[in-house]
């Protein structure tokens, strides 16, 4: 929580450090602790606020974030309360400042005296009442004015876990049956051919033949990409943000694995993830490290029949996944993350043959790096113009259409359909 909160680290990153923990049950239990806190963080700051005398110094953040993640137990889980005042006021002495585990003490043994009032504030601040950074909540209101409560409270709302089966080795009822054998159950998720959302998220081991590529883990919303994409067998594809390779395995196995995809992304480490995704799902692709916004070396070189750019967004889409980007992200990224979007559609359109399409996707719910994006961009080229996506999910929006995210449905996506002029 330290990591995150006061130091900037993606909770990701974060967690990785606690993958060695030998009992699958503590794992779980210090992402769930993690996750809730940071779902909840005005809430929680508020009341370690209110029961503290003065704040905490910065050298002591990191106590203050133990607290957090204490009162987040007594406020949130069926942890008992006593095992979770023990259990923090342990970790305060393991902290090693011999005055904090009384003072964690007190502070959790009076918040339980005192939850009642504290819970209830008469004059909640709109971060504590709708638990959004107050930037992010005047944003969405003036984007989404009749939606935006429901895109708060579904981003602060736990996912659900939908796969992706591949049909390329088994059906989706098929699957659902395996699923079954094991004690899992789902349901096809709406608008999409091959999706199973789970009724209640597992690990990858426990899904059966995972490890055998039968299936691969990816929101309804992110499955919307290789449909509208269409790629078709002998085309060339270029993927151009395809780490961790999601959506570059489905197009390939939607097109019978036979598509000629080139898989790019800047990032090395991440992808080493697109050729394990690959190789699990025994696909193959070219894949390439590079520069999206400056096209070079033999990716470049190449004229592609289709493009995918999903590119880096504000993913507010997809906070209920995150919900380390409500604090993590500012307000003055937009502006820059805006300005990369339209680097790579300049970049990218010169590389699409005469009639090709390109796909733009975010995983944004701010119409400056959607719509806007793509008017700007049309206004730029005379030869490029978009094609309203035929489809019955999420809303038509100026060029595309936008999924919100939804209660056991789809994460926030948006999807704009460019065309070149033959
Ligand atoms: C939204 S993620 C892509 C997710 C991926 N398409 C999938 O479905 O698994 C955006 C990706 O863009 C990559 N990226 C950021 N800047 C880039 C650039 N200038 N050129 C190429 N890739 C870039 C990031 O490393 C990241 O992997």
């Amino acid at each position: 929580m330290h990591a995150v909160r006061d130091q900037g680290r993606s909770l990701d990153a974060a967690l990785a450090e606690f993958e060695d923990l030998d009992d699958p049950r503590d794992r779980s239990l210090v992402r769930e602790l993690c996750y809730g806190v940071l779902r909840t963080l005005p809430r929680q700051a508020a009341l370690a606020g209110a029961l503290l005398h003065r704040p905490f110094k910065r050298a002591d953040r990191d106590l203050e974030a133990l607290i957090l993640v204490g009162l987040y137990q007594l406020t949130d889980t069926r942890i008992p309360p006593h095992a979770a005042v023990a259990a923090t006021v342990d970790a305060a002495r393991a902290m090693g400042r011999t005055w904090a585990p009384a003072l964690v003490n007190a502070l959790l043994r009076r918040f339980q005296r005192e939850r009642a009032r504290l819970l209830d504030p008469p004059d909640p601040t709109p971060e504590v009442r709708w638990l959004f950074p107050r930037w992010l909540l005047e944003k969405l209101q003036a984007a989404w004015p009749q939606h935006w409560r429901e895109i708060v409270a579904a981003g602060n709302a736990r996912p659900p876990m939908t796969l992706r089966v591949n049909r390329l080795k088994t059906t989706r009822a098929h699957y659902a049956r395996q699923l079954g054998s094991v004690g899992l159950t789902v349901h096809p998720s709406q608008d999409t051919s091959h999706g199973l959302t789970l009724d209640r998220p597992v690990s990858t081991a426990e899904l059966p033949s995972f490890s055998a590529g039968l299936v691969s883990v990816q929101d309804a919303g992110a499955q919307l990409a290789a449909e509208l994409l269409d790629a078709q067998p002998g085309e060339r594809i270029l993927d151009a943000c395809a780490a961790p390779g999601g959506k570059s395995a489905h197009i390939l196995e939607r097109a019978g694995g036979k598509p000629d995809l080139m898989a790019l992304d800047i990032d090395p480490v991440r992808l080493e993830r697109v050729r394990a995704n690959l190789r699990r799902l025994t696909l193959s692709a070219r894949i390439a490290q590079g520069d999206a916004t400056a096209p070079d070396g033999d990716w470049a070189r190449t004229r592609y029949h289709r493009i995918l750019l999903d590119a880096p967004c504000s993913a507010t889409g997809v906070i209920r996944r995150h919900p380390d980007i409500k604090w993590l992200r500012k307000e003055n990224d937009i502006e820059a993350l805006c300005d990369l979007q339209a680097r790579m559609l300049d970049a990218l359109w010169p590389l699409l043959v005469p009639g090709g399409t390109l796909l733009y996707a975010t995983c944004s719910l701010l119409p400056a790096e959607n719509e806007a994006q793509i008017r700007a961009f049309l206004g730029r080229r005379d030869d490029a113009h978009a094609r309203p996506p035929a489809a019955a999910w999420g809303m038509a929006r100026p060029y595309g259409r936008q999924t919100l995210p939804q209660a056991g449905g789809p994460d926030g996506f948006y999807y704009a359909v460019l065309e070149k002029s033959g």
